[in-house]
């Protein structure tokens, strides 16, 4: 059985809204169907996010090369991947309160009209699941007719597979390496839910990594375990994820193995990321289909193949929002309730907070001028004057920001600011002319806290 806390989402869904992080679209007219926009903070830790993902993915790699490609290809495209045909869900109608439901997740549903109650608890019947196609349409130029239907992505993996013959040659790569790319993805899903757990429109990162066919094994066991250990270094709780390989029925369409790497969120185990296998399905379609060879010649062997594919493919906005969930912590202190977010330094949207003791004898005039520092060697700073200190502390906390620096009295004579860490609130004294190694040093050291 899963663990269930429904009180956990919904302080994590006030939080994002009251402080920045995440608030409904078109919020002034009602909004639009499950769909959200990133305020200040929520737009710094996706940022974070992808940072990480590519610095981890791309940047340290030697085999690794990135790529941003089109949202809206040749329809084509979508025909030879089997989107069109086969990106389906199954959904079900009621025949009562008219809701819409994916028969396969009929168990997690909530009628709409009435969020207590599931599917068929109105009374109502329920008609026979049809396929129901999740790519958003969209017409390209003035006239609308069915030659001008395209299709907005639905993966970015696609736009990989195109350009698979253009790296190749304009790069020095070859078997085994990846091609990444982020970028915004679209999914008509029937039901969308759990915040911005499952929206329709939404940021993936993914990697097609092209290996010899005879290293496919080999590398999905190295891709499973690297982006395992991602998760587990940016400090996630190793006792809240879990690898869950999928059983035949659910494998998709260009699969032959997946291993989904599992969360267990407030409303229960969920996937957070997938890895799979590939094989040489989407290479050889659009060799197929567009008449292009797109084989790897390998001049060592002279022999020319496809190569088959591991995949891992995460999604941003899901990352984001698991790295709050995993953080967020309520703990007692001096009998009050301290609430914080311990994301990893390298991800939280403000990395110091920068004060003043008092708003007076000069203290803020050097605090900014601490805070200008810190801003010109690109760390992200936020300077507050107001209110007690304490309290200035636990706003920062409840944002995540791993540390603060306070500037009071002594600080104008010796030049020595006290930094206060979010996690232990263990407060030491640094020189200023040396903040900002401390600081690069720590967020270089920081390990999760243990729990309790
Ligand atoms: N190219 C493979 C692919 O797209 P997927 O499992 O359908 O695989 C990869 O998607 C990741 O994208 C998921 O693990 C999830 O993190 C994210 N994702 C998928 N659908 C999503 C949605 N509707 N809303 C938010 N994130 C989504």
């Amino acid at each position: 059985m899963p663990t269930t806390d429904p009180q956990l989402m919904e302080k994590i869904v006030s939080l994002c809204k009251r402080r920045g992080f995440v608030f409904q679209a078109s919020e002034i007219y009602g909004g639009i169907g499950n769909t959200y926009d990133y305020g200040p903070l929520g737009v710094e830790l996706l940022r974070n996010v992808k940072n990480s993902w590519w610095q981890r993915t791309v940047t340290t790699r030697s085999d690794v090369v990135g790529l941003d490609s089109a949202i809206i290809q040749n329809p084509k495209t979508w025909e030879t991947s089997g989107h069109v045909s086969g990106f389906t869900d199954p959904m079900v109608d009621c025949k009562k309160c008219k809701a819409r439901f994916r028969a396969d997740k009929l168990d997690d549903a909530r009628c709409p009209e009435r969020s207590s109650k599931k599917p068929t608890e109105c009374g109502g019947e329920l008609t026979e699941p049809r396929a129901f196609n999740l790519m958003f349409k969209t017409n390209i130029g003035a006239a609308e007719s069915t030659s001008s239907v395209a299709y907005l992505r639905p993966e970015t993996a696609q736009g990989i597979f195109l350009n698979f013959m253009n790296v190749l040659q304009s790069s020095r790569v070859k078997p085994p390496f990846g091609i990444a790319q982020i970028g915004k993805s679209f999914r008509n899903e029937i039901t969308p839910g759990n915040f911005v757990f499952r929206t329709r429109e939404f940021e993936q990162c993914e990697m097609e990594f092209f290996v010899p066919p005879a290293q496919n094994e080999q590398w999905y066991d190295y891709w499973r375990k690297e982006r395992m250990q991602w998760y587990l270094d940016l400090g996630f709780d190793a006792g809240k994820l879990r690898m869950r390989e999928h059983d035949k029925s659910e494998l998709a369409h260009y699969s032959t193995g997946t291993t989904d790497i599992e969360y267990e969120y407030p409303f229960g185990w969920g996937e957070l990321e997938g890895i799979a296998c590939r094989t040489d399905f989407d290479l050889k379609r659009h060799s197929e289909a567009s008449g292009v060879d797109l084989r790897y010649f390998d001049p060592e062997t002279k022999e020319r193949y496809f190569p088959f594919v591991i995949e891992p493919a995460g999604g941003v906005n899901r990352i984001a929002l698991t790295a709050m969930i995993d953080g967020y912590v309520e703990e007692q202190v001096e009998g009050e309730t301290r609430a914080l977010l311990r994301f990893h330094p390298e991800i939280a949207p403000i990395t110091v907070g920068v004060f003043p003791l008092v708003k007076k004898e000069g203290m803020p005039e050097k605090a900014l001028e601490i805070e200008a520092e810190l801003r010109r060697a690109r760390l992200s700073t936020y300077y507050d004057q107001s209110a007690a200190i304490g309290r200035r502390y636990r706003r920062q906390d409840e944002i995540g920001t791993p540390f603060c620096v306070t500037v009071d009295g002594d600080t104008l004579k010796d030049d020595v600011v006290t930094v206060r860490h979010r996690d232990s609130m263990q407060q030491e004294r640094v020189k200023v002319g040396e903040l900002r190694a401390y600081l690069l040093a720590s967020i270089g050291a920081w390990k999760r806290p243990p729990l309790g």
